[in-house]
């Protein structure tokens, strides 16, 4: 495959500062010296800053899983991407589907987010995926397409480079049930197209599609096999070291 995979761990709502801490340097000294896969982990905010020290000189990379689109201001509780880009943060997962189920994001809202970060610097992971529901009556790559045209409103082919996308069906979310690799595979060409429609061919043949929904090592390899598939966007494995790092081997 001509691009470099990434495997991204979302910690989601775990992990305090120093547990954080604790399962970064399982993960470093379990990674070695790996540097054919990017590896991205993100804990939540209050664990940013440790994380990030604890990584230190590994080639593991920073990211936040979410991110207000605004500079500053009277915004209670949110954080901007000056504040995540001043703890070395280098990438933001944006839209994952519990952000749009939980607290009603709109593909509008996560939009005025990709656009800021890409403006910050950011490489955001911008989450698409069909529910059960929308599966069921075939409309999967109508709302898949759909959520990744109006996140990337806006996007010039210049920022595409750094654009990750991940496709996380909502019913794999959490569940242990995967998407078969040749269901993942259907989407992600999808994706695919869209992208080469938004910013042309060549770049869209450069853009990471991740897919994510109870990825583990043990599905990790037939899941990367797929010719679309450059990754994994990692929930409940990327907790546990060993999980996370049999998942970058798979796709080392
Ligand atoms: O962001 C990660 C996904 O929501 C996948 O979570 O691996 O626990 O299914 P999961």
């Amino acid at each position: 495959k001509s691009r470099k995979y990434l495997i991204a761990g979302n910690w989601k709502m775990n992990k305090n500062a120093s547990e954080g801490v604790e399962l970064t340097e399982d993960i470093v000294s379990q990674l070695g010296n790996e540097t054919s896969v990017g590896v991205v982990i993100c804990p939540p905010f209050t664990a940013l800053e440790s994380v990030g020290k604890a990584i230190n000189e590994s080639n593991i990379q920073l990211g936040a899983q979410n991110m207000n689109p605004e500079a500053s201001g009277a915004y209670t509780g949110e954080v901007s991407a000056e504040m995540l880009r001043s703890l070395f943060v280098t990438h933001v997962i944006l839209g994952h589907s519990e952000r749009r189920a939980l607290f009603a994001e709109d593909d509008a809202f996560i939009n005025k987010k990709v656009l800021a970060a890409l403006a910050n610097n950011l490489k955001p992971i911008l989450c698409v995926g069909e529910t059960l529901e929308e599966r069921e009556a075939e409309k999967t790559i109508d709302i898949v397409s759909g959520q990744v045209r109006k996140g990337l409103e806006g996007v010039t082919a210049d920022q595409a480079e750094n654009l990750v996308i991940a496709y996380e069906p909502v019913w794999a979310i959490g569940t242990g049930k995967t998407a078969t690799p040749e269901m993942a595979q259907e989407v992600h060409k999808a994706i695919r197209s869209v992208l080469a429609e938004l910013v042309g061919e060549e770049k869209a043949d450069k853009i990471r599609i991740l897919y994510g929904g109870s990825m583990k090592p043990e599905n990790a390899d037939e899941l990367l096999a797929q010719p679309d598939i450059d990754g994994g966007l990692i929930g409940g494995a990327a907790l546990v070291a060993r999980s996370f790092v049999g998942i970058v081997e798979a796709a080392a």
